[in-house]
Formats: C-alpha cells, structure tokens, sequence
C-alpha cells in the first residue's frame, strides 16, 4: 500500500482517471475546481532518487499513479526508498553509477521488465566534488563533473529514445541548477556543466519535438537536502533573506515542477527552463 506521506496534498484530493487524462480536484479553501494531471498507466526512470529532490520526484509521480525506476549507487537507501513509495507494485530500483552505460542500460532494461513501458525520464543525477575557482578545478574533476552532470543525461535520454520513447514519445525533465544560468562563484565548473545541461535540453527540445517527445529542464536554487548542506547548514534564516519568497527551497517544491513539465498541462512546452528558486534570481534590492 501507498503510505500517506508519499501522496502530495494535490494528489491525494484528486480522482484517479484513465491514462493520460485530468483529474479534477478542489483546493480547499479555494473557489472552484483546478486541475491535476494523473500519471495513472505511466511509467518514469527517475535518476539519483534514493533520497534529496529525486525522491521528491519518485514520491510525487507515484502519488499521482505513476510506476517508478529509482536509481542511485547505494543498494540500502534505494530498497529503502522502494519500501518508502509502497513496494515492488510502484517501484524498482536498479543500483549503478549514472555515467555507467552498462547501469543505464540494466535500468532502462529493468524498466520495461517490470512495467512494460517507459513514459518519462528525469535526469536529475548531479555532482559537485569539487569547490573552487574554475581554473583552479583540476582536469580529472572537471572531466567527471561533465561525465555524470552532462553526458550522463544526453546517455540516458538516448537509452530512452532507443528502448521506448522514440517509437511512442514521451517526455523528459533535465534537473539543472541556477548556477548554469549565472555566475556561482566556487562552484563554477558545476555551474559550467548545469550550464550546458540547459543547452543540451534545448537542442534535444528541438530535435526530438517533431517524434512526440518533449524536453525539459527545471532550474533550483538552494534546496535544503545532504547535497547543499554546506550552503545553508547553521545559517539557513540568514541564507533565506535573500530569497524573496522568505525560505530556502524543498524536495515537494521542485516535484511539482517536474510532474508539471513531464505531464499533459506542459504538452505545447519544450526546450524551455523553469527557474524554481523562491525569487532568488530576480535581483531585488537596491
Ligand atoms: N539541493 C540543491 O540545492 C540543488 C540546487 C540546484 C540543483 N540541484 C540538483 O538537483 C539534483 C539532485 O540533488 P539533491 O540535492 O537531491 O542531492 P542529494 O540529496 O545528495 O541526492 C543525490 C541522489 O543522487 C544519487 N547519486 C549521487 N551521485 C550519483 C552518481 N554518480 N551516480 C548515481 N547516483 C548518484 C545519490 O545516491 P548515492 O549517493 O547512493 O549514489 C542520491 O540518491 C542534482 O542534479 C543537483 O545538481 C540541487
């Protein structure tokens, strides 16, 4: 059984209807009825998803019917998150660094195995191992950083395109960063791959609209999980200032921004970045 807590407020209002179609919902407290779309009958490969915003992800689509691949490198936390989204009935989890092809080619694989298809890919595995100036960032990192943050995704979309998507469509929501769409002094070269990130989602956008698949991306600032600990940890009430939104981000933030982009609402988008960032970027002040 689905436990409570994975199910977005959203969702759990909301009538389940066949695959692909609205479901109507009222907000309380709000006048009139707005619109949910189902994942009922879908099935999404989410990447990096054993904890932090990919979770959020999984936890988000699930809660909306979808059925889900988690992946990550650690075996405990993924079989974990599975007990967490309700069991081998929602999801799977396949183990593997992103940038391995044979791991996204078992994920991919693994997918159609369990649940016969595969609708939507998130690619929100990313690293930042590094801190510092750009030109102090040494070769290796910096090839690794490009490796897992952008030929990562461009890998996974193809195992996609190959195994499902480019014969039914399908779509797909790149996790970025605001720092590929400005200057992030210490995290340049991070900044440099989520930068490209945004530009591959272009490209693909185009290139893959005219076979039914569109492609997006999502932009976050400073979302409060093990990843960006050190930027706000025993500061956040002073970090949050900057935003104008008053608070740092969390994983339910960005999943509703996903399941938006990947669903039928966003069907005349593509190639487009959505800033998720409680107005950090809008340069306020005097
Ligand atoms: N949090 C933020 O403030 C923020 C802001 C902007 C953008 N983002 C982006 O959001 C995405 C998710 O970040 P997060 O904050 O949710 O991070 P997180 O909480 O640290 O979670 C990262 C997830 O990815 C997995 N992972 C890490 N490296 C991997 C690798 N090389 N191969 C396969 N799986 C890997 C981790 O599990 P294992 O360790 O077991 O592999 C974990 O499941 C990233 O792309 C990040 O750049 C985050």
């Amino acid at each position: 059984m689905l436990s409570k807590r994975l199910v977005s407020p959203a969702a759990r209002s909301a009538h389940a209807d066949p695959v692909g179609s609205l479901e109507l919902k009222t907000l309380a407290g709000k006048a009139g009825p707005s619109v949910v779309h189902s994942f009922k009958g879908r099935v999404a490969v989410v990447t990096g998803s054993s904890r932090g915003i990919g979770l959020g992800i999984a936890r988000e689509l699930v809660g909306r019917g979808a059925k889900v691949c988690l992946t990550a490198r650690n075996a405990e936390p993924l079989a974990e998150a599975v007990r967490d989204l309700g069991g081998p009935e929602n999801a799977i989890a396949v183990a593997g660094k992103a940038d391995d092809p044979a791991h996204q080619e078992e994920a991919v694989a693994r997918t159609l195995e369990a649940f016969g298809r595969l609708d939507h890919l998130v690619n929100n595995t990313g690293i930042n191992p590094v801190y510092g100036p750009v030109l102090e960032t040494e070769e290796a990192a910096a090839a690794k950083i490009m490796a897992v943050n952008v030929l990562g995704p461009l890998a996974w979309t193809r195992r996609a395109h190959a195994a499902w998507m480019g014969e039914h469509g399908g779509s797909v929501v790149n996790v970025a960063s605001i720092a590929g769409i400005r200057a992030s002094l210490g995290i340049g070269m991070y900044g440099v791959s989520k930068a490209a990130l945004i530009r591959l989602t272009t490209e693909l956008g185009a290139e893959l609209g005219p076979q039914g698949i569109r492609v997006n991306a999502v932009a976050p600032a400073v979302v409060k999980t093990k990843f960006a600990e050190a930027l706000y940890e025993g500061r956040e009430e002073k970090v949050a200032k900057a935003y104008p939104l008053g608070r740092l981000g969390v994983p339910e933030d960005i999943a509703g921004a996903v399941a938006f982009l990947l669903s039928p609402a966003a069907d005349w988008i593509t190639g487009q970045t959505l800033v998720v960032d409680g107005g950090v970027t809008l340069g306020g002040g005097l």
